[in-house]
């Protein structure tokens, strides 16, 4: 007899709609599950996710979990009765949707804790499923196709409506003379930098060059874009007056090397100037990102979460000049010189 095909779902516009209101309610909630003292166990928890990850089946999702889980002191051939009753909740939530109701015997706010974590995990499932590599072959975030280059491109112009182009207006908007723009991608930064600098962009992916190309013809603005990897520079020494690279140094396969030929392009007296994720300055966070890293890495083609980006620039020998954290060290704005 042949074996039923896994059926997971999957995000659509649909399951937006359904899931990200409740979600948003819930906001304080989630806050509090994971940084406030007196929050819900954090097995408890765990086993809530692992509930809902048992029926949609996200593999990613359920790699981290399975290893917070553990972490927790979760033992999913054991489960107390709290544990239990959460792990049945986060089933009826995944089933019947956000109004399936948490574990009675609990706090109130408990309740809200574990609904608030179990709708995040709904959506996590449903967009691991849709965008992480599965074991069938789905597409992973890496930009090389154009599919995901077009998701890449929508996810950044979100977030840069989100807020996110104050930060790239200070670090491309100073950019001067000839600039080179390491992992360009779709060209979010195209818009920040000054009218009178002279930009090249490269990037391992065509298919995000050619939306950025198409961006650059809308702005009217000539931009040369080369495909080329960050660790092998096509351009003679000293050819450059700034550096930009932003959100580009976590994903790279060497940064070192990275960093190493951005120097050599450099012209003496020019700037290198990064934006980039990193860790948290709050142990808590700084402890999610930590351990969600390994999952995320292998989900995302290599992104590191917990990426310690001063320590890579002094590490090649750089000296910072200037450096900005944002949403509590989450990003950082670097400038650097040779
Ligand atoms: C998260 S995206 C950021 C894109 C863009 N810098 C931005 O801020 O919107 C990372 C980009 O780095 C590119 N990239 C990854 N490894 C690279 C490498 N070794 N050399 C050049 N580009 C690379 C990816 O193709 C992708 O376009």
């Amino acid at each position: 007899m042949e074996a039923e095909p896994i059926v997971r779902p999957k995000l659509t516009s649909r399951a937006l709609r359904r899931w990200v209101p409740p979600l948003a309610r819930h906001l304080p909630h989630l806050v509090s599950a994971y940084l406030v003292p007196g929050r819900v166990p954090p097995a408890v928890r765990e086993a809530a996710m692992l509930g809902v990850t048992s029926i949609n089946r996200c593999e990613a999702c359920q790699a981290v979990h399975d290893r917070w889980g553990r972490h927790a002191g979760l033992r999913v051939d054991e489960l107390s009765p709290a544990e239990a009753s959460a792990h049945a909740y986060g089933q009826r939530l995944a089933m019947a949707g956000p109004d399936a109701m948490p574990p009675s015997a609990m706090s109130r706010r408990h309740r809200r804790e574990l609904a608030a974590t179990a709708i995040l995990m709904e959506l996590a499932n449903l967009s691991g499923n849709r965008f992480l590599p599965g074991g069938d072959g789905r597409p992973s975030l890496q930009v090389g196709d154009a599919r995901t280059a077009r998701i890449l491109d929508f996810g950044m112009q979100a977030a840069d409506r989100a807020g996110l182009h104050r930060a790239r207006s200070r670090v491309a908007g100073r950019a001067r003379g000839d600039v080179l723009e390491l992992g360009v991608g779709t060209g979010s930064n195209l818009r920040a930098y000054p009218a009178d600098a002279a930009i090249h962009g490269i990037d391992v992916s065509a298919p995000a060059l050619s939306i950025a190309a198409a961006r650059a013809r809308r702005m009217d603005r000539r931009v040369a874009l080369t495909v080329a990897d960050a660790a092998a520079l096509p351009f003679p020494d000293a050819s450059f007056d700034t550096i930009v690279a932003t959100f580009v140094l976590c994903s790279v396969g060497d940064v070192g090397g990275t960093l190493r030929e951005a120097c050599r392009v450099l012209r003496p007296g020019g700037t290198i100037r990064l934006l980039e994720h990193a860790e948290a300055d709050h142990p808590a966070i700084a402890d999610i990102q930590r351990r969600s890293a390994p999952a995320w890495a292998r989900a995302s083609g290599g992104c590191r979460l917990d990426h310690d980006v001063a320590a890579s620039v002094r590490g090649a020998g750089l000296t910072i000049v200037a450096e900005r954290r944002r949403l509590g060290g989450i990003l950082v704005e670097i400038v650097a010189a040779a």
